[in-house]
């Protein structure tokens, strides 16, 4: 824990301080890229700043060779397979006048072949080294066929789950969020991203894209200095600090200026405060939406805002290429800053191996893809991100020697919807679904039966006779409900958070069938599911899972697996209640259910259908004995908290330890709590452990009425719990220098 502990006070410490260390490339690479420019024509320059588009299966298009011939085209993305990217590599390598290699990027975001769990679930594991794992054999596989270069980790923090890339990122909290942007990033890159296996990560999207406006996509964002600096930019900053060797910048607004072409994200910050030397690529089209966004007149202006305000790489368009002789022509552009984004693109070729190694083996990416290890990585992941939201009289885990067990649902034999948003080069036949993982599961005796009973947008209910004759002729029925995965990710946004369909209803039929039955939640982001939480006997949230995500739940239904995830982001009652996080500030006016002038609904409690940190186990834990080294310390000083946790129950299991802190009375108001450190642990029945978390000056301080991280004289509060309410406490007194 202590990495995350550094993570954050980089952080926090960067946000003030210029240029924090990033390991500078070795100056015989500064003067390699150096000498290259110096041979270059202004085209073969722009052809460097040019990203395009492979077709959908993984190849070329025909005008790529061509235009890689010419020295026009620098990178591409979804171009991937050793025999693609080899085939193209050699016209780089062998045909172009400087035989400068080209960059195949790709989102490789939760697995290349072997597909993990969207990021979503992954956070939910709240066990970044799972992730970091996960990230380093996507890389892996990716690497084995040809891809150099990531766009991912999504670092993005998400407080509207109406937004459906709330899948992609680590949930709506910066501390947490920071751990899972940088294990990622560590875990894509390694220590040397010109490694055989590891490649090029990208943060994105570079920034704000998170606080969409009314949660849909693409939508306006309007983010108060202090908002962005607080909540936004930490997992930006941690992936930075972990080397992440480029940055995407977003499709949206930030207060008024197009994230594309905005300097005061892309020059102020990044460069200059941050010290980032890495490529920054532009979105998909994203300059030349500069249009759209009424920002730019015509592409000749979109390309000169885009390139002039710090984006390197244009994603698709073209204007760079298109437009970019004109402009210098007539002095709009400069040749120091083609050079400029020239030598981050040159750069990160460096970087990514590409000079040494520019082609793959096609018999390693043959060895690579789907390994043994890599599905078992994966079944583990997904089972280590399944929370446990309700299970009530012991409803989970189930018997594996039941004579019948039934699993309905829409999404019962779904393998597509597994792999969720971004599933790479992932194939459904590759993926086990959840029937197929529960007749693995069970014990030679038992039957399983199935029916889907629904569809699961569709609003027709023919199939509910079948699965409910099935619940009633079972002595357990596992109802496995949720999104496809089309309803989550990129462009799926939604009004509603409701079960899509009639898929409650079939809930509810089961139900009335008087029968045992848990229901498993497969999705992308919180859902409004507040019938299943007072009524389901047991209520598994299991997200995407990927490749093994069957396998996975049946681990955990069946008690092979004790579940211990956290949820990473708060589920509301209803839409109305967003946005809802857990870090809220107090206002003047708490709530008091006596007093109609205080801050609540009239139809609806304050408090989330399940809170952020929330999770169940098949077993139980307590808390006892918070301890802080000091009791007193100095605004420099740092102190420790010590906290036991025991398994009080029967099973070995886990639990993760959250410690929260606030700063009771500052200069600017603070939230009731705010994450600073956590630990994921395994406890055998009745073991015990000791767990001390350090709290740095960085973890105490706050951002002032002029957004500058301090740590202000007064007394904080430290709690240890297990998720975001209650808990141990301890008072703490920063004494006055
Ligand atoms: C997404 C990015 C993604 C890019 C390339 C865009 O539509 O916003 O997250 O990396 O496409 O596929």
């Amino acid at each position: 824990m202590r990495a995350k502990v550094l993570v954050l006070v980089l952080g926090v410490v960067a946000l003030c301080a210029p240029g924090a260390a990033q390991a500078a490339p070795p100056p015989d690479i500064e003067q390699r890229i150096g000498a290259l420019v110096a041979q270059m024509t202004l085209a073969e320059k722009l052809g460097q700043l040019q990203q395009l588009d492979g077709l959908a299966d993984g190849t070329a298009r025909p005008e790529h060779a061509r235009l890689v011939r010419r020295g026009r085209l620098g990178s591409t993305l979804n171009v991937r397979g050793a025999a693609a990217t080899n085939a193209l590599q050699r016209v780089a390598v062998e045909q172009s006048r400087l035989k400068i290699p080209h960059l195949f990027a790709f989102d490789v975001v939760h697995g290349y072949r072997t597909i993990f769990p969207v990021p979503l679930g992954e956070a939910a594991s709240w066990d970044p080294p799972g992730a970091e794992d996960a990230a380093r054999i996507a890389a892996r596989e990716a690497t084995a066929a040809g891809v150099r270069w990531t766009f991912a980790p999504m670092a993005d923090i998400a407080r509207d789950p109406r937004w459906g890339r709330v899948v992609e990122g680590a949930g709506e909290d910066p501390y947490l969020g920071s751990a899972f942007a940088a294990a990622r990033t560590r875990g894509f890159q390694g220590e040397d991203p010109s490694a055989a296996d590891r490649m090029l990560a990208t943060a994105k999207h570079w920034a704000g894209y998170g606080a969409a406006e009314a949660g849909r996509d693409y939508n306006d964002v309007d983010l108060s200095e202090r908002e962005l600096r607080e909540v936004y930019l930490p997992p930006f900053k941690a992936a930075r600090d972990a080397g992440a060797g480029s940055f995407m910048t977003a499709f949206n607004t930030l207060n008024g200026v197009p994230a594309t072409g905005n300097p005061y994200l892309l020059r102020s910050i990044l460069r200059d405060e941050w010290g980032f030397d890495g490529v920054v690529v532009s979105d998909y089209t994203a300059v030349l939406e500069l249009i759209k966004h009424g920002m730019a007149a015509d592409e000749v202006d979109a390309a000169r805002i885009a390139l002039m305000a710090g984006t390197d790489v244009e994603m698709v368009s073209r204007t760079f290429n298109e437009h970019g002789q004109a402009l210098l022509r007539a002095g709009a552009i400069t040749v120091a800053r083609i050079d400029e984004a020239l030598g981050n693109v040159l750069r990160a070729k460096y970087r990514a191996g590409l000079f040494a190694r520019p082609y793959v083996d096609p018999a390693r990416e043959r060895r690579e893809l789907l390994r043994p290890a890599h599905r078992r990585a994966a079944r583990r992941a997904a089972a280590r991100s399944m929370v446990l939201l309700r299970n009530e009289d012991g409803a989970l885990p189930l018997r594996r020697t039941l004579g019948r067990v039934a699993v309905v649902g829409p999404l019962a034999r779904a393998r597509k919807s597994l792999m969720g948003t971004w599933w790479g080069d992932g194939r459904p036949q590759d993926v086990t679904s959840v029937l197929e993982g529960v007749r693995r599961a069970v014990s030679s005796g038992t039957e399983v039966t199935s029916a889907d009973g629904c569809t699961v947008p569709c609003h027709n209910t023919r199939g509910f006779g079948a699965a409910v004759a099935a619940a009633r002729a079972a002595d357990a029925t596992v109802v496995v409900v949720g999104e496809s995965y089309d309803l989550s990710g990129e462009a799926a946004s939604r009004s509603s958070l409701d079960l899509p369909g009639r898929q409650l209803d079939l809930v509810k039929a089961i139900a009335r069938t008087g029968k045992p039955y848990v229901v498993v939640l497969m999705n992308g982001r919180p859902l409004t599911v507040e019938w299943l939480a007072r009524n389901a006997p047991g209520l598994l949230e299991a997200w995407f899972g990927g490749t093994e995500g069957g396998p996975a739940v049946a681990d955990v239904l069946f008690g092979r697996v004790n579940p211990g995830g956290k949820l990473p982001i708060t589920f509301p009652r209803s839409v109305g209640q967003i946005p809802i996080h857990y870090d809220a500030r107090p206002t003047g006016r708490p709530f008091d259910k006596a007093n109609k002038y205080t801050s609540k609904y009239l139809d609806s409690p304050n408090t989330p259908l399940y809170r952020f940190g929330h999770g169940l186990s098949y077993t139980t834990f307590a808390l006892s004995n918070l301890r802080l080294g000091a009791t007193t310390i100095a605004p420099t000083g740092s102190v420790t908290a010590s906290v036991t946790v025991r398994n009080t129950g029967r099973r070995t299991g886990d639990e993760v330890v959250q410690l929260y802190v606030r700063d009771r009375v500052a200069s600017v108001s603070q939230p009731l709590r705010r994450l600073r450190d956590f630990r994921r642990v395994t406890l055998r029945p009745g073991q015990s452990r000791r767990l001390t978390f350090s709290l740095e000056p960085e973890d105490l301080a706050i951002f002032d009425a002029d957004v500058k991280p301090v740590v202000e004289p007064g007394r904080f509060v430290i709690t240890a719990a297990t998720d975001s309410r209650g808990g141990l406490r301890a008072g703490l007194t920063v004494a006055a220098g």
